[in-house]
């Protein structure tokens, strides 16, 4: 049966790391929406026209080991202002939420555009800095070499860009459930998650999911 789990909030707020861990837990398929903008994004670095890259996307330019550069990720807000390109991704999404067997969507607008009868809908939030500090982390593990203030202000460019366009803006959906990790461990973040999850799975999923 289909049984959808939203994950929604801000850059870096930890949407990918709960989206894993809660589709690994109950045995759910995971997908990362932010790549698919990413993917575009690049393209569109690379010349290609947004609307016709989106609509060509393929699962090898989902791959692409620079996906998670800060450019990707610049490039990727500024074609998701562009109403074609949400449009030509929006079907993709939709089918793979509604997948037999249940499906876990991590994004911006997944909540409230892509999947608004989703059985869970998370928000996860936490402050700028600590946002900042997370990401510059991550970015300088993988040998990417970028200051501190330069990843805050990169941060709150692309939330600025996310939250005020017009099409599917970021916002936590109405009955969506907010999760502030700004002081909560990486574990504590999934046991929330996974709890919040919990509560809401139909008894005959309940059967699929592992033990606690
Ligand atoms: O998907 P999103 O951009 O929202 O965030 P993420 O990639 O899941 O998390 C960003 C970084 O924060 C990763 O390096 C996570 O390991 C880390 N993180 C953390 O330190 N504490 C949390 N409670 C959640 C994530
Ligand atoms: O991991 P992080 O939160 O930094 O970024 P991401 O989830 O990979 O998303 C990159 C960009 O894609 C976001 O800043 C949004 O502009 C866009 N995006 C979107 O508009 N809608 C989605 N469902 C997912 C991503």
């Amino acid at each position: 049966m289909a049984f959808t789990v939203a994950v929604d909030g801000p850059a870096a707020a930890g949407k990918g790391t709960v989206a894993r861990a809660v589709a690994e837990h109950f045995g759910l398929a995971h997908l990362d929406t932010g790549a698919l903008y990413r993917a575009v994004g690049l393209k569109v670095l690379e010349g290609a026209d947004p609307v016709d890259a989106a609509r060509s996307l393929t699962p090898a330019d989902l791959e692409r080991s620079d996906l998670r550069t800060p450019e990707a990720a610049d490039a990727a807000s500024k074609v998701a202002t562009i109403p074609e390109v949400r449009a030509a991704l929006r079907d993709f999404q939709r089918a793979f939420a509604r997948r037999a067997g249940g499906a876990v969507l991590d994004g911006r607008d997944i909540g409230t555009v892509i999947c608004p009868d989703a059985e869970v809908k998370l928000f996860i939030i936490a402050s700028d800095e600590v946002r900042a500090e997370r990401r510059w982390k991550e970015l300088r593990e993988r040998g990417i070499n970028v200051t501190l203030a330069d990843v805050l202000a990169e941060l709150r460019e692309r939330d600025r860009r996310d939250t005020t366009r017009t099409d599917s803006p970021l916002r936590p959906a109405e009955d969506a459930i907010i999760i502030d990790t700004t002081h909560l461990t990486i574990d504590e973040a999934i046991a929330r998650a996974v709890a919040e999850v919990e509560k809401r799975l139909p008894p005959e999923m309940r059967k699929q999911g592992k033990a606690q």
